[in-house]
């Protein structure tokens, strides 16, 4: 196991020493880097003592240490899961063979991308999320949200770490340009759609971190599997700190429905609203949203591209080496629901081709799996009430589903029928009004706003009324 070496100026276990071209250039960028985290991070609370973890080791179960950190402070750095010995390419054309330890020729240019739109949603949401800090409902959440901002700050660090040391100039300048663009602006936007999209209450926050960054946990995933082994290593790295993410996001949604469940019981006329609290049927209204967003990343359900990463043993499928026996993915095919000529049909494409569809439906299961926990909580509230995923043709913006009006239960509607339902299935102005009302930072130890329920316990052994971010010493 690899020690993380904290002397130098950027932390890593990479030896990061042996190469002083690499570690000059990577410390040229550190104050770029932090220049954007103090323009574009969270918004008041640089100077704050937040109670977060930082990665000390990559060893599973001892890799976190926990103490107050100013947020600028944060030793960001760059880690890579050890060494699998002789890992051979998990798929496709090359399976089999030793794994790549430099970027084959060949595959130089779609590698590049690859990383760099990986790459790009890391910050993206780290300036998505910059204003949740001033309306947060508990200091447990804000130190929650603040703990996932520094984390996708490391990720950038990650992967810069590959574009630096991989891919010469070229590689320097994407990292340039990774602190040049900025979520939702008009000119430099984020490379992808959902990472453009405002995040202006903690319910979107919430729902981001479940369903966003799950596409990142399949996505990361995908690319663990990478013939790239680099690559490979440090996505089992993100793959550990993301798990909290997750935890943040599922757990946030769940404390909101509870709540919701627990205000409409007090109601007289069973109404959350009448007491402050977000509806249950409201908030599946934002899981509508942001299941739909996110699902959107896996791109085209058919896609030359998507063969072609397989093919070059870029990307695999999730647990590609564990889950499957065959790995070459040809001569199959796959299934899949079409239209043509307005009707709902179906066709078979090649399996290669049909490989962000498989990504997909492996995160569909998982977030299936989330839901039914959410409905478990439901039903302990004594709420008859359930949530749902819509299924995956719903308001889609990407694929060959995108800009076409099925319903929530798939089926092909009239363009007409859909347009008189969307504000029954998607956050209205009025719903994104009421919930925004509804956020104001709450930041005595221990209370909770009134529209959230409390969590079941407190980070890493402390109590719900623990200091978890302190303000400045005056
Ligand atoms: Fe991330
Ligand atoms: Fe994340």
């Amino acid at each position: 196991m690899a020690d993380i070496d904290y002397q130098s100026l950027i932390p890593n276990n990479v030896n990061l020493d042996s190469d002083k071209r690499l570690q000059r250039a990577l410390e040229k960028w550190q104050p770029a880097y932090l220049d954007w985290w103090n323009q574009m991070g969270p918004e008041s609370f640089q100077l704050h003592d937040v109670y977060l973890r930082t990665a000390v080791s990559t060893e599973p179960g001892g890799w976190a240490q926990f103490g107050y950190v100013k947020m600028p402070e944060y030793r960001w750095g760059i880690f890579l899961d050890d060494k699998v010995a002789d890992r051979r390419i998990p798929c496709g054309d090359h399976a089999g063979e030793p794994v790549w330890q430099e970027v084959p020729g060949e595959y130089r240019n779609v590698l590049r991308r690859i990383i760099v739109t990986q790459a790009d949603t890391e910050p993206a949401s780290v300036e998505q999320q910059r204003w949740l800090g001033m309306t947060a409902p508990s200091l447990y959440d804000m130190r929650n949200l603040f703990q996932v901002n520094v984390e996708e700050g490391r990720h950038l660090w990650a992967m810069v770490y590959l574009l630096h040391a991989y891919f010469g100039k070229d590689g320097r300048d994407e990292a340039d340009d990774l602190l040049a663009r900025r979520a939702g602006d008009a000119d430099k936007p984020r490379i992808l759609d959902a990472f453009n999209q405002p995040c202006p209450d903690w319910l979107t926050f919430f729902c981001f971190t479940c369903f966003t960054d799950r596409d990142g946990k399949y996505q990361l995933g995908a690319l663990a599997e990478s013939g790239f082994d680099p690559l490979s290593r440090t996505c089992r790295f993100m793959l550990t700190e993301e798990a909290h993410h997750l935890f943040v996001g599922e757990t946030g949604v769940e404390r909101i429905l509870r709540r919701g469940a627990q205000l409409a019981k007090l109601d007289r006329n069973g109404d959350a609203r009448a007491q402050g609290g977000v509806p249950v049927a409201m908030t599946q209204k934002w899981i509508n949203y942001w299941f739909c967003y996110s699902i959107d990343l896996f791109g085209s359900e058919i896609s030359t591209n998507a063969a072609d990463f397989f093919a070059a043993g870029l990307k695999g499928r999730w647990a590609e080496a564990k889950d499957y026996d065959e790995h070459t993915a040809l001569n199959q095919w796959h299934r899949l629901a079409t239209v043509e000529n307005g009707k709902l049909t179906s066709k078979e494409v090649p399996l290669r081709n049909a490989m962000n569809e498989m990504l997909r439906q492996s995160y569909i299961k998982d977030a299936e799996r989330v839901v039914k926990r959410w409905n478990q909580a439901l039903e302990e509230e004594g709420s008859s009430e359930r949530i749902t995923l819509p299924d995956s043709r719903f308001f889609r913006r990407q694929g060959i589903y995108a800009n076409l009006p099925f319903g929530p239960d798939g089926q092909l509607l009239a363009q007409d029928e859909y347009d008189r339902n969307i504000g029954n299935w998607l956050p209205s102005a009025e719903d994104r009004a009421y919930v925004t009302s509804l956020m104001h930072r709450v930041q005595e130890p221990g209370k909770m706003a009134n529209w959230i329920a409390a969590p079941k316990k407190g980070i890493h052994g402390n109590s719900m009324d623990f200091e978890y971010v302190k303000p400045p010493q005056a």
